[in-house]
C-alpha cells in the first residue's frame, strides 16, 4: 500500500474512523450502575447495553493492537509543517489517545475480574475472569471500575479537544492536517 506524503494510507484511515465510531458508541452505552444491577441478581448477559458495551470495548482492544502493528510497519505517516510546540502537543495528544485505547479495556477486564463478574460478549460468549485476575496482585491495587469510568470520561474529553484541534487546523491554519485523515 503506497502512502502519498499528504495523506494517511487507507488502512490507517479505516482503523481511525472505525475505532472512533466504536469508542463513541461504547461510551454512549456505558452500563450505568453496573455493580448494583449485577449484585442485585441481574445476569449481565440479559442486558443488551452491557453485552454490546463489552463487545465493542473488546473490539477496540483488538483493533488497537492490529493498528499499532500497522503503524509500526506502514510506509509512512504524513508530516505536516507546524511550530515545534504544536508538533509536541499533537504527539502528546496522540500518545495519550493510544494509551487510553489500551488502558480502557485493561481497566475493564481488571474491574470484572476483581469483582468476580463474567465478561459477557455477543454470541452468548461468557468468560469468567476471576480465576486469572481476581487472585492476582493487580486486582487489589485499586477500584478498577471507578478508574475505568474515569478513563471513559477522559477519552471523550480528549477526543473532543483532538477533533477541535483538527477543525482549527482546517479552518484557521488552512493546512492539510484534517484532510490527511478524511476518507
Ligand atoms: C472503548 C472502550 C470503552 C469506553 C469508552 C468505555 C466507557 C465506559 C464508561 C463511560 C463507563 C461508565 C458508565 C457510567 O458511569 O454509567 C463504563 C463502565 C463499564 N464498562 Fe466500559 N468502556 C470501554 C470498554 C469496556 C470494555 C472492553 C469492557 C469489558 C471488558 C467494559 C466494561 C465496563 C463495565 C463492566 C462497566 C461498569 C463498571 C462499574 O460500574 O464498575 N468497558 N465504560
Ligand atoms: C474516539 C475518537 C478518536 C480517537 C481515539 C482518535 C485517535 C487518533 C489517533 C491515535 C491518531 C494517530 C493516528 C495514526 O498515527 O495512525 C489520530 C489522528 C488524527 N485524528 Fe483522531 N481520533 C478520534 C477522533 C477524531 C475526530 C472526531 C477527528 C476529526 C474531527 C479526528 C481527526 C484526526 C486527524 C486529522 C488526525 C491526523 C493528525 C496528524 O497527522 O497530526 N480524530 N486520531
Amino acid at each position: 500500500m503506497r502512502n502519498s506524503p499528504d495523506q494517511y494510507d487507507k488502512l490507517s484511515k479505516a482503523f481511525h474512523w472505525i475505532t472512533a465510531g466504536i469508542v463513541v458508541t461504547a461510551f454512549v452505552l456505558g452500563p450505568g450502575d453496573f455493580g448494583r444491577i449485577v449484585d442485585g441478581g441481574v445476569d449481565p448477559a440479559t442486558r443488551n447495553d452491557i453485552v454490546w458495551h463489552e463487545s465493542l470495548g473488546i473490539a477496540v482492544f483488538v483493533l488497537t493492537f492490529l493498528r499499532l502493528i500497522w503503524a509500526a510497519i506502514r510506509p509512512g505517516a504524513p508530516r505536516h509543517q507546524m511550530s515545534v510546540w504544536m508538533f509536541g502537543l499533537s504527539r502528546l495528544a496522540h500518545f495519550a489517545l493510544w494509551a487510553l485505547l489500551l488502558l480502557l479495556p485493561i481497566s475493564a477486564l481488571l474491574a470484572l475480574g476483581s469483582e468476580s463478574h463474567p465478561l459477557t460478549l455477543l454470541g452468548g460468549i461468557r468468560i469468567n475472569l476471576f480465576p486469572f485476575i481476581g487472585n492476582s496482585y493487580f486486582s487489589n491495587l485499586a477500584d478498577w471500575g471507578e478508574i475505568h469510568k474515569l478513563l471513559g470520561d477522559v477519552i471523550i474529553w480528549l477526543t473532543g479537544i483532538h477533533a477541535l484541534a483538527a477543525i482549527y487546523h482546517h479552518i484557521r491554519l488552512k493546512d492539510k492536517v484534517l484532510v490527511s485523515m478524511l476518507p
